[in-house]
């Protein structure tokens, strides 16, 4: 039992406690129900009583409601509470296995499979001197350069400078401020991560109208490096080379499909991805320079359920109890695929994004003293490193007010740069919708427009 001193108030308690392998239970009392927090999910900021799980995966097109299997994109393990007294503190288990918390009324349970219990607990005399304390803890957050807290224009589906020029004369006419706009993988030949289309978007012309128009600009990187052997694709053979791909469990190169079809992943715990991370960027920077970086797909997200022409793990695939209540390995890399130094994915699944963004910074730290980077997969420890958006969201109006929810979520887990796709990413958007959440939208500290391919411009 932990109490606070000053006031005599049990704040945690240990009882019904599992520890083993590959599965670990504890149920802990709180004080009250003002509680917040454990993510990712798209909901209202206060908690009610229901069923949480934790595990980042590519789950577009979902909203919580208490029920298992809601999770998307994020790996966040702390919880902010009132105490009785009205102190407020906040605990962090520092784990990254996947997870369940179950709330009722008046206790938390955390279902864990696999890993330690490793809880902190900050107390604070308020929710802000809570928060700072455990934001210190995580490594606080990057300062955003000033720019990025502009506006920001993106879509899926810009074809071509000629279009992307469009956009931009079309700010201009309408005279909407615009800071920076954005390119998603249609700059990319077959969407082959940093093989730059130069045909369709050719250095000169695009260089030509960033400056004319005096924006930024801001390109998707994917974490699958594509096999497709085209000249353009410089990554595949390279990665090979420097043997920095991820193994599967027999120790072959594991196999997966993402947007350039068969692809491979970094990984980032070898000692030479970053060599090899730094080497891409620069490549692509030298034939057209970028103002930040934009990762996406890196929870891993995986178009085969483990790996492709496999399946998922035999493995793992009678675990004690399965957080989500689905095929964990469902559009991700399997649990048995194996990291640089043995490390087993499924122990360090949710790392994935925190190296790719540490890689990414450290190159961008290079060229400015303020990185600026957005990434869609996160986890504690993430604000060091980059901003988050909260992937895609429909366009709807539940959607559109549970991002206020995500928002003061993000905020106390120390990534306060943060926003969802303004006027929604997924569906048809409306007049009135879409101006509304434009209206929103700019009080976003993340702040961008962006949209689905097959979605109405
Ligand atoms: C993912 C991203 C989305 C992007 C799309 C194509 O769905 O979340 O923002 O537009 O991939 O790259």
């Amino acid at each position: 039992t932990v109490m606070r001193k000053s006031t005599q108030e049990v704040i945690f308690t240990t009882t019904n406690l599992i520890f083993s392998q590959l599965y670990l239970e504890l149920t802990t009392s709180i004080p009250t129900m003002n509680i917040y927090g454990f993510g990712e999910r798209l909901y209202k900021y206060q908690l009610d009583a229901g069923t949480y799980t934790i595990f980042p995966r590519d789950e577009p097109a979902i909203t919580e409601d208490g029920t298992a299997g809601h999770n998307t994109y994020g790996e966040q393990t702390s919880y902010l509470v009132r105490e009785k007294s009205g102190l407020f503190h906040m605990n962090f288990l520092k784990n990254v296995n996947p997870k369940e918390i179950v709330l009722t009324s008046g206790t938390v349970k955390y279902k864990v499979v696999g890993g330690i219990f490793d809880f902190h607990i900050f107390l604070g005399s308020n929710p802000e001197e809570a928060v700072q304390q455990y934001q210190q803890y995580v490594g606080a957050w990057t300062v955003p350069p000033f720019w990025s807290l502009g506006y920001h224009q993106s879509r899926w589906g810009y074809k071509s400078f000629r279009q992307f020029e469009k956009v931009l004369s079309n700010y201009d006419k309408y005279d909407i401020p615009l800071d920076v706009i954005w390119n998603d993988i249609d700059y990319m030949i077959q969407y082959t991560p940093f093989a730059l289309d130069t045909y369709n978007f050719p250095p000169n012309e695009m260089n030509r109208l960033l400056k004319q128009y005096k924006k930024r600009w801001v390109p998707i990187i994917d974490a699958g490096i594509g096999t497709k052997r085209i000249k353009e694709n410089i990554a595949y053979p390279r990665a090979q080379e420097l043997g920095i791909l991820l193994k599967n469990a027999k120790g072959e190169e594991f196999r997966g499909s993402v947007w350039p079809g068969d692809s491979r992943f970094p990984d980032f715990f070898h000692p030479k991805a970053e060599q090899f991370w730094h080497e891409m960027l620069e490549h692509l920077d030298k034939q057209l320079s970028f103002d930040g970086i934009w990762l996406d797909m890196n929870e891993v997200a995986n178009f085969c359920d483990g790996e492709c022409g496999v399946g998922p793990s035999q493995k793992y695939k009678n675990l004690p109890f399965t957080p989500g209540n689905t095929n964990l390995e469902r559009k991700t890399i399997s649990f048995d695929a194996v990291h640089y130094g043995g490390i087993e994915e499924f122990y360090a699944h949710s790392l994935f994004g925190l190296l790719e963004q540490k890689a990414t910074y450290n190159y961008l730290k290079k060229k400015t003293p303020l990185p600026f980077i957005l990434t869609r997969a996160n986890m504690f420890g993430t604000g060091k490193y980059a901003a988050h958006w909260f992937g895609d969201t429909t366009s709807g109006w539940t959607e559109m007010r549970y991002t206020i929810g995500e928002l003061l979520n993000y905020n106390m887990w120390g990534i306060p740069h943060s926003g969802a796709d303004i006027c929604g990413f997924m569906k048809d958007t409306t007049p009135e919708l879409c101006a509304r959440w434009t209206q929103l939208g700019v009080f976003y500290p993340f702040s961008r427009n962006h949209n689905e391919l097959t979605a109405r411009d």
